[in-house]
């Protein structure tokens, strides 16, 4: 999950003090940042350091991520002359170096440790767009979806032109799954879901769709939306922890495989209870075989990386649904 570096001396030893644009365009540095976590903690496949914003930064809209804020942009998106300020994705030209990184993981990262590229979905991007900083009512982002319908539909489209240019270039270096962000969707209800940002989603899904590849679909506090989430094209349904993985797997088509969805705070507790905690996951997927263990969101700087050792050394003892043990990962 998102983050997994930030609690890992490591990480905050290399990555510096400037902007994390500047650490993700740095491929050697990146490459590195990526590594980090899976040398520590053991899991099974890497996530790609990067950030939603990249792709939109690159093309020059004027966005950065504040430490500790999280995405702020200069002029946010208000009206229809700035979508203009949205051009498309060249990604050998734009992200370079986001191609380099994907390249040199594949190089570096151990064969059965695949990489997982990712982009933020169009939703939880234009959020940040129209709003210009981390927002806890999406005020300007509901009334500029109720208000000027043309003009949202205009924007998600260009955001979906974005994520798709920016996955494929992912795919095409290496990746070997992919990730869709809409980590806010979870503000909207599902007639909102359904009318201003379920087309968009599945435009995503459908033209990056290969043959082999799993596509991971997540979003905080989705409980509600997971169906329709899950219609969007992805193969793999990403959940949050406030939703029991049993009851999940009742709001998602037969047979989808789930990703999640330890609370990451409860990694704050001691051993005892983060173990008893993990444990509940595994019991609640019930042996069923899609399931990917993970964090239901992202990783906090306060969290002991000892504790997440042990919970990545839990499920791998524990949790195959299949049966079969485990690689010693020494
Ligand atoms: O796990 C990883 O390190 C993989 C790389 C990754 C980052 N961001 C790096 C990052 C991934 C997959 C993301 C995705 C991302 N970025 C999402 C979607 C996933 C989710 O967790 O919901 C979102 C919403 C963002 C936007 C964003 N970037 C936020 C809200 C923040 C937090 C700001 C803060 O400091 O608390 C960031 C910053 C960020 N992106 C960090 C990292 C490692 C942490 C701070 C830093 O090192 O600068």
């Amino acid at each position: 999950m998102r983050q997994a570096g930030r609690s890992l001396p490591e990480y905050r030893a290399l990555r510096g003090s400037g902007t994390i644009l500047d650490a993700i365009a740095d491929a050697d540095l990146a490459c590195e940042l990526t590594l980090q976590p899976v040398r520590r903690y053991g899991v099974d496949a890497a996530i790609l350091y990067s950030d939603i914003v990249v792709p939109v930064a690159a093309i020059g809209f004027g966005v950065d991520v504040a430490p500790g804020t999280g995405p702020v942009v200069d002029q946010p998106f208000t009206s229809t002359a700035d979508l203009q300020r949205l051009r498309p994705l060249e990604p050998d030209v734009d992200t370079p170096y986001v191609l380099d990184t994907v390249r040199n993981l594949v190089r570096d990262l151990p064969a059965d440790v695949p990489l997982i590229g990712f982009a933020g979905a169009p939703f939880t991007v234009a959020s940040y767009l129209i709003e210009g900083k981390p927002s806890r009512t999406w005020l300007r982002t509901k009334a500029m979806m109720h208000g000027d319908e043309p003009l949202w539909h205009a924007l998600m489209d260009r955001l979906a032109d974005l994520a798709i240019t920016s996955l494929h270039s992912q795919l095409d270096a290496g990746a070997r799954a992919i990730q869709l962000f809409d980590s806010w969707a979870g503000c909207l209800s599902p007639m909102d879901y359904e009318r201003f940002v379920l087309p968009h989603s599945r435009k995503v899904f459908d033209a990056v769709a290969r043959p082999g590849v799993p596509m991971i679909h997540f979003g905080v506090d989705t409980g509600e939306l997971l169906g329709l989430m899950a219609s969007a094209g992805a193969t793999v349904m990403g959940v949050d922890w406030r939703v029991p993985l049993d009851a999940a797997r009742t709001r998602v088509p037969d047979g989808m495989p789930l990703q999640g969805n330890l609370d990451p705070a409860v990694c704050a507790a001691p051993w005892d209870a983060v173990a008893a905690a993990t444990r509940d996951v595994l019991a609640r997927n019930a042996g069923n075989p899609g399931h990917v263990f993970n964090l239901g969101h992202g990783v906090m700087p306060e969290l002991d990386p000892g504790i997440l050792e042990q919970v990545v050394e839990l499920v791998h003892a524990e949790g195959r649904a299949d049966g079969v043990a485990n690689a010693d990962p020494a």
